[in-house]
């Protein structure tokens, strides 16, 4: 059997109150859209065909690359004109199309199948991917007869008050075979409430031609929850973060307080990590086994090597943290950061662009900014290089096993060579060599007895003005 896939992305979204097109606001870190291809990949549908519309620029530009078909839909006057609008890219196809809204981010590849093998098995010209709810809200109801048969799908807005007492909605998913729908798709016609071509109007068009329509009913109903206000959105991605808070569990991570932590669709987490409360795995971030992540911790496509910990309230982005180190709390790791094995980032310390060799720390209050930081290295309080000049950026190369003092200004570029030493409060413009000393700083001058000769002093002048009072 043949299937076509055509996805349903061309309407306003006017519910959103958003100017944005709906398919590409995102649910749990994905466009909305995004969520539905991936569904389809999984079940070897790689290159459907995508009605576009509202936006149309902004949605193919943000797919483009993925070899989908985009055609346009101008203007949009419903989702049956929305499928008439594509005819020409599914009517070549005989077999099965499997029309699916654009705005049903939680529908499962498995579910999917299941609808394509009752359409196949039962011989149907059409079959509906429907729910039982128990609000049953806005969406369209399906109305069987006494048989249990589909008769029709009637639109809550033109729904009687009976029809709209029917738990069993339509999913706006559907399988059609291609040469039963020519014909009822051509009939329709926009005499409803909202003046539009349904496309649902031809379930009801092919019973009263003969022809057998289905439904196949989802197991879990949440699958066939549409996106149509910001509300719904937001459950949206609470259901899909929820879902795959589940898996990881039943996978052996330890996410304390679940309720809280995201680990977005792309993350990875080994089993045996722990993330803790209020924390963001984002994009392509890794944790791996033996690594702890938070409280209050953000990760962009950053990678945590085994047993590394991210403490509390750090903010790290595009960064490699290799196994054992230690980041925070309070670090802020900008991206092209390699943090090495056993290495220590403390409090209040910003790394961008540098490498921090292993078993390197820098424990405080430091910039390290286009940095090569070699093994061991200390790296004192309130260190920074300094990597701008105003125009440029300029590199700053510390080598194994050197001591850099508190408070030390590195003005690069700049090298202090391995085994070096600098003393605190020095500003380091010229290269330190291997293992030398470099000190950068005014020499103290201390003056004997100079803080108690002034306090006397002070004394002297109160007493003498007191007495000139009196
Ligand atoms: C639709 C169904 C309803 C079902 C519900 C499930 C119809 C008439 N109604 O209602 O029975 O219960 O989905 O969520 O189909 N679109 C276009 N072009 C258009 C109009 C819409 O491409 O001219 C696209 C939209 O971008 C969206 C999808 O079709 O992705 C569904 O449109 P929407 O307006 O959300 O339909 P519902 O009112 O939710
Ligand atoms: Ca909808």
């Amino acid at each position: 059997m043949t299937v076509h896939a055509l996805v349903l992305a061309a309407g306003k979204g006017t519910r959103m109150k958003s100017a944005r097109a709906k398919v590409l606001h995102q649910a749990f870190g994905l466009p909305l859209l995004e969520h539905l291809l991936r569904s389809l990949e999984t079940l070897g549908l790689r290159t459907p065909t995508v009605v576009v519309g509202h936006r149309a620029e902004d949605v193919e530009a943000a797919f483009q690359g993925r070899g989908l078909a985009f055609v346009r839909q101008v203007p949009p006057l419903g989702t049956g004109h929305a499928v008439r609008a594509a005819q020409d890219a599914w009517s070549r196809h005989a077999g099965t199309l499997l029309v699916l809204n654009g705005d049903l981010p939680l529908l499962r590849s498995e579910t999917l199948a299941a609808l394509l093998e009752t359409h196949r098995s039962r011989g149907a010209a059409a079959t509906l991917l429907t729910a039982v709810l128990t609000d049953a809200g806005d969406y369209g109801r399906v109305l069987r007869d006494p048989s249990g048969a589909v008769r029709a799908v009637v639109e809550a807005k033109d729904a009687s008050a009976e029809e709209r007492a029917v738990r069993e909605i339509n999913a706006g998913v559907y399988a059609f075979d291609v040469a039963a729908l020519v014909g009822p798709l051509e009939a329709l016609s926009p005499r409803n409430a909202q003046g539009e071509y349904y496309l649902t109007d031809v379930v009801a068009s092919m019973v009263a031609a003969g022809r057998p329509v289905a439904a196949f009913a989802t197991p879990d109903p949440s699958e066939a929850l549409g996106v149509n206000t910001l509300e719904e959105l937001a459950a949206v991605s609470r259901l899909l973060r929820e879902r795959r808070t589940r898996v990881l569990l039943a996978a052996g991570v330890v996410l304390e307080d679940p309720t809280t932590i995201h680990v977005g669709p792309d993350a990875v987490v080994e089993p045996d990590a722990v993330i803790r409360p209020f924390t963001f795995l984002e994009g392509r971030t890794t944790v791996r086994s033996g690594a702890a992540v938070g409280p209050f911790v953000r990760l962009v496509d950053t990678e945590v090597g085994p047993g590394a910990q991210i403490l509390d309230h750090c903010l790290l982005r595009e960064a490699v943290v290799a196994s054992g180190a230690s980041v925070g709390p309070f670090a802020h790791v900008r991206p092209e950061t390699v943090i090495g094995a056993g290495a220590r980032v403390g409090n209040f310390v910003e790394l961008k662009k540098t490498r921090l060799g292993a078993g390197a720390k820098a424990p405080h209050l430091s910039y390290l900014g286009d940095a090569e930081i070699g093994e061991r290295v200390n790296v004192g309080a309130g260190t920074i290089t300094c990597n701008y000049d105003g125009t440029s950026k300029h590199p700053t190369r510390i080598g194994a096993g050197a001591f850099v003092g508190s408070n030390t200004t590195l003005v690069a570029p700049l090298t202090v060579g391995p085994g070096a030493y600098v003393g605190a409060g020095s500003t380091i413009t010229e290269d330190v060599p291997p293992d030398a000393l470099a000190v950068a700083r005014a020499r103290q001058v201390s003056k004997e007895g100079w803080a108690r000769a002034r306090r006397e002093r002070l004394a002297r002048e109160k007493a003498d003005k007191e007495a000139g009072k009196g």
